[in-house]
């Protein structure tokens, strides 16, 4: 049978649903976050109508705390932009656009956010991958941010062969990777991809104790050391 390079059934599933998982995700964000705090925000504006009549020290104090609020979803907003535009990764790569990411997240979060890469790496493999491995980062810091209230966080690349070793790692409060609630669907997602990716995760994490997300993934042709 002629390869006319159109996806197969399997893989255009696949596709769709990682798109449909992504809107649920976005979806989700938007309604915890911002849109609960616009709709607690016209609440309080009622009240700071009313306290305007009665005790204005009391609506100046009222106001302060709205407005920190509104920067809050502003903020909110803006990194769900941030996560959502487009990499060109052809232009810069893997390496250089984690270590974008990385940077921007430092500044953000006032935390170390390194990223360590061995000299043997290089991103000389198909973009579809790099970006599959720049969006595994993204949900792991974002998990970082969200859950682990780390002091320090190391994103690490080694390669091996045909494999890139990925490790994102932190010092934060860990948690017990046996017992994931329901309703939370990004390791889910991440394991799902790194299969599909024919790639291994292997997750080290104690209550208390930090995190460890080793990933490792075939990309590279080659099956050198790279160097
Ligand atoms: N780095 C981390 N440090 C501490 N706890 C973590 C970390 N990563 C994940 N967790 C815990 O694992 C749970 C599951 O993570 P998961 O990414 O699957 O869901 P979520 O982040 O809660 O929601 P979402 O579906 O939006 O990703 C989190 O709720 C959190 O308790
Ligand atoms: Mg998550």
């Amino acid at each position: 049978m002629v390869d006319a390079g159109l996806p197969t059934y399997d893989q255009t599933d696949y596709g769709i649903k990682l798109i449909e998982e992504e809107r649920r995700r976005i979806a989700r964000e938007l309604h915890d976050g911002p849109a609960q705090a616009l709709t607690n925000l016209s609440m309080r504006l009622d009240i700071i109508k009313r306290l305007l009549e009665t005790d204005s020290d009391m609506a100046v104090k009222e106001i302060i705390r709205a407005n920190s609020r509104i920067v809050t979803a502003v903020n909110d907003i803006r990194r769900l932009i941030y996560d959502l535009r487009p990499i060109a990764i052809d232009e810069v790569g893997l390496i250089c656009a984690v270590q974008e990411l990385c940077g921007k997240y430092e500044r953000d979060w006032h935390i170390p956010v390194r990223v360590v890469t061995a000299d043997n790496v290089s991103s000389d493999f198909s973009p579809a991958k790099q970006v599959a491995l720049y969006r595994l980062v993204q949900e792991l810091l974002n998990n970082i941010k969200k859950h682990a209230d780390a002091r320090e966080v190391t994103v690490s690349f080694v390669r091996e062969g045909h494999n890139i070793h990925m490790t994102v790692e932190d010092d934060g409060k860990g948690f017990d990777p046996e017992v994931i609630p329901d309703g939370h669907f990004g390791i889910v997602g991440v394991k799902e991809r790194i299969a599909y990716l024919n790639g291994s995760l292997d997750i080290q994490s104690q209550i208390g104790a930090g995190s460890r997300f080793a990933i490792v993934v075939p990309v590279y042709k080659d099956g050198s050391d790279g160097l």
